[in-house]
């Protein structure tokens, strides 16, 4: 029988999540430049799709005090983390998080707030097997003029080739999968939608990094 997603990330992150924002900081590059060029207008909706322990939505909270922020996550074991972090930093009148599935879910239902000035996705793609479609979930969900940032694994080609393929192997074992056509899938979505698109690949193409503009 197939695993569905919510019970495999469950089982992954079930212990993980304990030493989850200590491992990842090591790895996960470029969450802390998303935050910082998120930069949203005061009174703002921001929302984090697969928002995990809550580490961004924290850091980004008391970062821009005046905006909102909301997670969706589909591991109720990693809902469990964010919402004790949330309490923990006594940011709950401001940052919320919810159960979602990526692929489809609807912010209004959950939060009561259909559209946000800003997505963003850190190192979550990767492990969604049905990324584009989330892709195009993200920018329906997206406020006129409003931004989605990604951050994610890139391609690596500047880095040794060994480098490249051991560190594929040893995300393949924890679902992950860097999606080596986001550029290109995010290129066409942008210009069907008559968005703009700024593509960068950062720490020697070790990540991705997009922002797609929606149009006003
Ligand atoms: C590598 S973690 C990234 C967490 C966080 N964004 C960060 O930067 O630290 C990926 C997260 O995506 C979540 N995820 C995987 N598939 C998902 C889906 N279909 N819908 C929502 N969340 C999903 C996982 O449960 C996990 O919390």
């Amino acid at each position: 029988m197939e695993m569905t997603a919510a019970i495999a990330m469950d089982r992954m992150y079930r212990r993980q999540r304990y030493v989850y924002d200590f491992t990842r900081r090591y790895y996960l590059l470029g969450r802390d430049l998303l935050i910082r060029r998120l930069n949203p207008a005061s009174g703002g909706h921001v929302l984090e799709i697969g928002c995990g322990t809550g580490r961004n939505l924290v850091v980004a909270a008391r970062r821009y005090k005046n905006a909102h922020f909301l997670g969706i996550d589909i591991s109720r074991q990693m809902l469990k983390s964010s919402d004790r972090a949330i309490e923990r930093a006594d940011l709950q009148s401001r940052v919320r998080v919810a159960y979602a599935d990526a692929a489809d879910f609807d912010p209004g239902a959950l939060f009561g707030s259909p559209k946000f000035t800003r997505i963003f996705i850190s190192y979550s793609l990767s492990m969604i097997p049905d990324w584009p479609r989330v892709l195009e979930g993200a920018v329906r969900l997206l406020a006129d003029g409003g931004e989605l940032h990604i951050v994610d694994f890139g391609g690596q080609e500047r880095l040794p080739r060994w480098f490249r393929n051991t560190l594929r192997k040893w995300l393949a074992l924890f679902h992950v999968h860097p999606r080596d056509d986001m550029e290109r899938t995010l290129a066409a979505l942008s210009s069907r939608i008559g968005a703009r698109l700024a593509f960068e690949r950062p720490y020697l193409s070790y990540a991705q990094y997009a922002v797609l503009r929606k149009a006003r």
